[in-house]
């Protein structure tokens, strides 16, 4: 799968595959990653991508030329090609569009850098458009990691286990369990005891109310897309 970043940033972006899963994925070619910079194609006299608003308001918004003829180049030779813009004022981005857009062969994620992007390019180029979350960055590019990071991993190889994806949090709307590694005893604080016990249908059992607790207390709306998805299915 190939995710390309519309990017005036490419440093930001480029530290992230440097380690971890998402660098062995590369290693193994089941992820490529490119990078396509607005300022390349700047048809002003210093390369300028962004002027004051029209209208007027606070801030620098960029402009639509450099935009408008890198993204028609790029569309030219991916046809392919799923372009998703990043902002604060879109849907909201969650893990069944991550499970969806992994589906797909190539996407490209738009980053917008100042007060935003001018809205026609988003008009004449996004096929979806995600927020991550209810409050304003500095730019897309983080947010544009982060649903790169959530679609990547549910790519098939990029996991090595793909039952880490199946027990996950919000695959039942439930949040997961809590997880604990060796030894089971840290200074004089145990995991619970029934989880030592081998007897695999009580840890469920146990591990479900946890998950249920844990949901209340954090999510309680979530939980209750949960009873009425369980109370739907008898
Ligand atoms: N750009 C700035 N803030 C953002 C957010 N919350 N989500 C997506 N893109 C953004």
């Amino acid at each position: 799968m190939k995710f390309t970043f519309v990017t005036l940033f490419q440093n930001i972006v480029e530290g992230y595959f440097g380690d971890s899963i998402l660098k062995r994925a590369i290693q193994k070619e089941i992820l490529h990653i490119e990078y396509l910079n607005p300022r390349d194609f700047s048809s002003s006299k210093h390369n300028k991508v962004d002027d004051t608003a029209v209208g007027g308001g606070a801030g620098m918004v960029m402009n639509p030329q450099p935009l408008f003829e890198s993204l028609r180049k790029f569309k030219s030779m991916s046809t392919d090609v799923h372009i998703i813009f990043l902002t604060p004022v879109a849907k909201p981005f969650k893990q069944n569009d991550a499970k969806r857009l992994a589906k797909k062969s190539h996407i490209a994620f738009v980053s917008g850098r100042y007060e935003g992007i001018d809205e026609r390019v988003v008009e004449m180029y996004a096929d979806e458009v995600f927020s991550i979350g209810d409050y304003i960055l500095t730019g897309g590019e983080l947010a544009s990691l982060v649903l790169c990071d959530a679609i990547a991993r549910n790519v098939d190889g990029v996991l090595g286990n793909s039952d880490s994806l199946s027990v996950e949090s919000f695959e039942t709307n439930l949040l997961e369990a809590p997880s604990f590694s060796k030894p089971e005893n840290y200074e004089n604080i145990c995991v619970p005891s029934e989880y030592l016990k081998g007897n695999h249908s009580k840890i469920r059992s146990l591990k479900l109310a946890l998950s249920e607790c844990k949901t209340k207390f954090f999510r309680p709306e979530q939980l209750l897309k949960h009873r009425t998805r369980k109370s739907y299915e008898k």
